[in-house]
């Protein structure tokens, strides 16, 4: 499947450097006009002007902290009046990897605000232009530790779950109605977010780091395949596949009008 809006526009979150940066690269090299957001305004000028000097794009730039409602609020109302922007693509998040017990309770608030509030509100705002006109696109960038919240200390494995389950509830109420719809679930990602959360790629294993251009070239070749769950790194989908059926069979028992057996059989018979 082929991009099908060639010339919407897109809003891009987190465009100033790492994934949502490469992503506005690759989307500019396709034709589509950009805005990018992002606090680093100086960053983002530098990104846009290249990016209309090599690819001839409109670009914009919107300085905006995603965890502060009144600059939140100044993209809302763009993202629901401006009727060029077709797609979205939620890439601004922060990874804070402190134990549950040793986190700053004010951090995680803050992680919270940028990994799930802002891009449950970013597409509140402008899902319903997007229904009206019956089409466009919208990517959310999870992380495969929304299925291994083991593998991280703290909540940003939760935010990712959230942002996983979000997008599939929004597949199923949008996805027949024109929207497309995909969360990407990269592994480790060599870009800046790492200096931020005091671990460095250098540290792991570098058979488990993929470079953020591969990364991204991968996901977009998900979303022409029309994928709405794309894993870059997993070399069979079939193992996805049968995540979804395992979770599909649970389906017939999760509401009932008795508990399980198991939870009645020390039940004395006189209690
Ligand atoms: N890299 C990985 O290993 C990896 C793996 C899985 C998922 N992810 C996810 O991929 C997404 C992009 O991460 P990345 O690796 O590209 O990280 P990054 O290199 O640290 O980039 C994060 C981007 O978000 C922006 N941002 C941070 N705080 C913000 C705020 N308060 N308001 C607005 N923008 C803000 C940053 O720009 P400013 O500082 O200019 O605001 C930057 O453009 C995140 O959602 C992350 O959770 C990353």
């Amino acid at each position: 499947m082929s991009f099908a809006e060639p010339r919407d526009t897109v809003l891009i979150t987190g465009a100033s450097t790492g994934i949502g940066a490469t992503y506005a690269d690759r989307l500019a090299q396709r034709g589509h006009p950009l805005i990018l957001v992002a606090r680093n305004q100086d960053r983002l000028q530098a990104l846009a002007q290249r990016l209309t000097r090599e690819y001839g794009v409109k670009t914009e730039v919107m300085m905006a902290d995603l965890t502060q409602s009144q600059d939140r609020l100044r993209v809302e109302r763009r993202l629901g009046d401006d009727h060029t922007i077709g797609w979205l693509l939620n890439s601004a998040g922060m990874a804070v990897g402190t134990a549950i017990a040793e986190a700053s309770p004010d951090t995680a608030e803050s992680m919270i605000q940028l990994n799930i509030v802002a891009p449950t509100r970013l597409i509140g705002a402008m899902l319903p232009r997007l229904l009206a006109r019956g089409r466009g696109s919208i990517i959310n960038i999870a992380s495969v530790l929304a299925l291994a919240p083991e593998l991280f200390d703290g909540a940003y494995g939760a935010s990712k779950s959230y942002l996983l389950n979000y997008t599939l509830a929004l597949h199923k109420e949008a996805g027949h109605r024109g929207i497309r719809v995909q969360a990407v679930l990269p592994g480790i990602t060599r870009t800046e977010i790492w200096q931020h959360t005091g671990g460095t790629p250098e540290t792991i294993p570098p058979s488990t780091i993929m470079e953020v251009d591969e990364m991204v070239d991968a996901a977009l070749a998900g979303y022409d395949q029309g994928e709405v769950v794309t894993i870059p790194s997993l070399p069979d989908n079939e193992d996805w596949n049968r995540y979804v059926a395992a979770r599909q069979r649970l389906m017939p028992s999760l509401s009932r009008d008795h508990a399980a057996d198991r939870y009645k059989s020390d039940i004395p018979e006189d209690a």
